[in-house]
């Protein structure tokens, strides 16, 4: 079991649900994401955060629309939701259980120095209105619930726009502040800026951004490409005249999509006089190139939206695979427990020991020694392949529970997770199940 998920970096992020992905958003973040979720060493979670959503929109079937549009642009550019983690935050309920933990151990100091928080009091307060008007507890608690959806997953690696640093650095403060009031359980996640990601202008040559609606749609028809591409400003310099690449945005717009030789080629047809129309018909063909195999695809899921939500859904299970037992261990850790456990050590060890994982070992018909790890109603999260002797597979049972990590790594093969069942949720199985051997051997005394 090589690249079994403990190993792998983890790697999450997320995008807010409230627009129609652009050409921008396609090479700032979309292009990058999927090229880098390729890679073996990273478990990827990429989720469309539509709580974070309700905060900046309040038009239901905008947020609808959108999500359903993001969803279908980043599967058609390639994200592949049975490789990695695709889900919708609100199909984890275990997110927001996860945000009132973390706000309990979160100062209303640290929140009110958040950006965009601070940027809407200072606004308030250079009109001499009440610092807080019109700003909701959402906007307030923003840094919150991105904290939750980072530490949810015990990401190590989150890739960011530079405005969203300061959110991971406080989602670290809230991790330590938990792991040091109720132990290590909240993983320290850092932010991963990627400094080399193109910017890319709009049709007015300002930043591509809906603000300033000024955006070119990734999925929009070949045709419309046209029409738009037409848009982009330029000077108005006559076919046969020299012309600037520097501050083109028809040229920065065809640096990112076409590779070094292609833009040479079009700094050197700029220098000889290329006509503006010539050159948006470039533009357009090299986009065209790129977009048209894709846009198939984004036809498909977009027209077929009951998929999309089967796909998401499918994602939302396997991430709560590892959420579900995570936040029973949050809540306990903090003292969300079953008040029977307060009772004698007797009953607590007792009623664990019907809840609790369990390893069966047997023999089969080939003559050789089997285990497997089954949880308290039977299902079987992993299977051993055969041992010549029972002494083998005791032992791998034993080093299994004395250092789970390095015997995973050590039976390699011979260990096959079921399916439908993370890594996550096996170490998880076993770690209760050692918890609860070393309960009941202080309980014997
Ligand atoms: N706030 C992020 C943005 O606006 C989106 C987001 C929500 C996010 N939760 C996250 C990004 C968790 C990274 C990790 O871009």
């Amino acid at each position: 079991m090589t690249t079994d998920s403990t190993q792998r970096t983890r790697v999450l992020t997320g995008i807010t649900t409230t627009g129609t992905p652009h050409l921008g958003n396609y090479v700032g973040a979309i292009r990058p994401t999927v090229q880098a979720s390729l890679n073996p060493a990273t478990q990827g979670f990429y989720f469309l955060a539509d709580y974070h959503a309700l905060i900046k929109c309040d038009e239901p079937a905008r947020i609808q629309r959108s999500t359903l549009e993001i969803a279908a642009s980043w599967m058609a550019a390639g994200l592949d939701p049975e490789r990695v983690m695709f889900y919708r935050q609100s199909d984890i309920p275990e997110i927001p259980e996860l945000t009132w933990f973390l706000t309990c151990v979160t100062g209303k100091g640290v929140l009110n120095r958040a950006h965009a928080y601070k940027a809407s009091v200072d606004k308030n307060n250079a009109a001499g209105n009440d610092p807080d008007a019109d700003v909701s507890a959402g906007l307030f608690m923003y840094p919150v619930l991105m904290g939750a959806d980072i530490l949810m997953f015990k990401a190590h690696k989150v890739p960011v726009g530079r405005d969203q640093i300061q959110h991971i650095e406080m989602a670290r403060d809230m991790a330590s502040s938990f792991n040091h009031l109720y132990g290590e359980h909240l993983v320290l996640p850092e932010a991963v800026v990627e400094e080399s990601v193109a910017l890319l202008p709009g049709l007015d040559g300002r930043k591509m951004s809906k603000s300033y609606d000024n955006t070119i749609p990734l999925f929009s028809s070949s045709a419309q490409l046209k029409k738009l591409i037409a848009g982009i400003v330029t000077d108005s310099r006559a076919p046969g005249e020299a012309k600037d690449t520097e501050g083109s945005a028809l040229f920065q717009i065809y640096q990112a999509f076409a590779s070094a030789e292609e833009t040479a080629a079009l700094a050197k047809a700029y220098a000889q006089g290329i006509g503006w129309g010539d050159a948006k018909q470039v533009l357009w063909e090299r986009i065209d190139r790129e977009v048209a195999p894709m846009r198939a695809k984004y036809e498909e899921l977009i027209n077929n939206p009951a998929k999309v939500d089967a796909l998401l859904l499918m994602g939302a299970a396997k991430a709560r695979d590892i959420a579900t037992p995570f936040i029973k261990e949050l809540r306990h850790a903090v003292g969300l427990r079953a008040l029977a456990s307060v009772g004698t050590a007797k009953v607590a060890a007792k009623q664990a020991r019907a809840a609790s994982p369990s390893f069966k070992q047997y023999r089969e018909q080939d003559g050789q020694f089997y285990f497997k790890l089954v949880d308290p109603q039977g299902k079987v999260l992993l299977q051993s392949t055969g041992f010549t002797s029972p002494k083998d597979a005791g032992t791998a049972i034993a080093r299994l529970q004395q250092n789970t990590q390095l015997a995973f790594s050590e039976l390699g093969a011979q260990l096959v997770l079921a399916e439908d069942v993370s890594m996550d949720l096996v170490l998880v199985a076993i770690e209760s199940l050692v918890a609860e051997n070393a309960e009941k051997a202080q309980a014997k005394g």
